[in-house]
């Protein structure tokens, strides 16, 4: 799947103060592309990645998954595209805190009819992440790296085509950066999926295949690998 980023842009309008946090960006991330998108504070960076993500809508401008306009998408065709496309990973993690860390990994399940089972689907990412053994534990029993980890386990549930990462790293220290973006590129390989990760790590950023690099709303530089 291609997503196809046409003359997007984001304007905010606070309390007497309008932010341009997206100016016409233009942007095509090809098929099972691993692309790194990076620069200072406010640059747009999650602006732009939840806009990709269908999590908020643009001001003007168009998202297209394969050809298709997901701006036109509403209500239940809108969720039902997210579920079957995207998955999506947090610095902060936002897991639920009253849920188990198995629970937390069904959670997307809960509302849908899916042709497989649930709780062996959610055990076997829980495995995959190295985390069998702590499927009873809650978040707040959880380490950091642990929290990421059942996070990512979440986000891959329903194995998604594009895996979207707001700087998935920036809470960890460097060991378990590293196992996380470890475990992207494994999910990624496994799974032919693309995946777009939003980073302050040039370390990192220089592993994948395409470094964007942002400034006020703007793409500023493109590096291909
Ligand atoms: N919900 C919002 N309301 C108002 N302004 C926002 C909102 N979200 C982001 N902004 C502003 O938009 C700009 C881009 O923010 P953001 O996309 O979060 O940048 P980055 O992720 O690169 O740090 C910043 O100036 C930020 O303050
Ligand atoms: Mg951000």
């Amino acid at each position: 799947m291609t997503i196809q980023i046409e003359n997007l842009t984001k304007t905010y309008h606070g309390e007497g103060v309008v932010t341009a946090a997206l100016q016409e960006v233009n942007l095509t991330i090809r098929e099972e592309e691993f692309v790194a998108i990076v620069g200072p504070s406010g640059s747009g960076k999650s602006t732009l990645l939840q806009l990709i993500g269908t999590l908020d809508v643009p001001t003007t401008g168009e998202v297209l998954y394969d050809g298709v306009n997901v701006g036109k998408l509403k209500g239940n065709a809108l969720a039902d595209f997210r579920f079957a496309t995207i998955g999506f990973i947090f610095q902060q993690f936002h897991l639920l805190p009253t849920l188990t860390a198995l629970e937390n990994v069904m959670s997307p399940l809960f509302p849908r009819k899916v042709g497989y089972n649930k709780k062996d689907r959610a055990q076997e990412l829980l495995e995959w992440v190295g985390l069998s053994h702590k499927q009873d534990a809650l978040p707040s029993q959880l380490s950091g790296g642990e929290q990421q980890r059942v996070a990512i386990a979440r986000a891959l549930v329903n194995r998604p085509k594009w895996l979207l990462a707001d700087e998935p790293t920036g809470n960890l220290d460097t060991s378990n950066g590293e196992l996380i973006f470890q475990l992207l590129k494994k999910y990624r390989k496994e799974h032919g999926s693309g995946i777009v990760f939003v980073t302050h790590d040039e370390r990192l950023a220089s592993q994948t295949d395409r470094r964007i690099e942002m400034r006020d709303g703007r793409i500023i530089t493109e590096k291909m690998r």
